[in-house]
């Protein structure tokens, strides 16, 4: 059953509705590896996952995980920045999925920044396929959280309506400044 709660799940649930087996998607904060995961088992054998994360220590985990489930073949691990996608990724995408922040339990030190979230999402912007989704998945309890969201809300309510569709999730009853979660789709028509 899905737990709104976990804006996570929520991310995977809408990605969910869009991903299909044999697509090429994005994780462009790989993390623990919990989203590549989730997308290399939507996309299966016959699809591709590009796997971003400028940490070792994240590309590591993310990598072990997969190795474990079995499902390494369908990434592709990138240790590199995502305001770079475009130079790496050039094919079109039906889905960018990002998990700002740093690494749970790894350097609280390293983490996004709005300069290259910004940067990274115009890149997907551009990589996205007709019916593609992105979602962001950010944390404003935080300084530089709270600088994303600053700059993701106004960036998302400025897309041209005619190309895209963009709606915001937050926990209403939950404390000020919890998780939210935003997802752009690029229309078909
Ligand atoms: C909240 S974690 C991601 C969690 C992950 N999606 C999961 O499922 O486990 C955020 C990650 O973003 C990474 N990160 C920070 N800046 C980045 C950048 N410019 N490009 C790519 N990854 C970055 C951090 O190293 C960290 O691992």
């Amino acid at each position: 059953m899905l737990e709104i709660a976990k804006i996570t799940e929520l991310a995977h649930y809408l990605v969910g509705l869009v991903v299909e087996q044999g697509n090429v998607v994005i994780d462009a904060t790989a993390g623990n590896g919990q989203d590549t995961f989730f997308l290399a088992k939507k996309v299966g054998p016959t699809g591709r996952v590009y796997s971003f994360d400028i940490q070792k220590a994240a590309i590591d985990k993310t990598y072990n995980y997969l190795k474990q489930q079995n499902l390494g073949k369908q990434v592709i691990l990138l240790r590199e920045s995502h305001d770079h996608l475009t130079y790496f990724v050039r094919e079109q995408v039906n889905a960018v999925m990002y998990n700002l922040g740093y690494l749970p339990g790894g350097d609280h030190s390293v983490t996004t920044k709005f300069n290259t979230t910004l940067e990274s999402l115009k890149q997907a912007l551009q990589l996205l396929a007709p019916g593609g989704i992105i979602s962001i998945v950010m944390y404003p309890g935080h300084r530089e959280g709270a600088e994303e969201k600053s700059m993701i809300i106004p960036f998302c309510k400025n897309l041209d309506p005619v190309q895209y569709v963009s709606l915001n999730s937050c926990l209403l009853n939950r404390r000020h400044n919890s998780p939210e979660l935003t997802v752009i789709q690029k229309r078909i028509s």
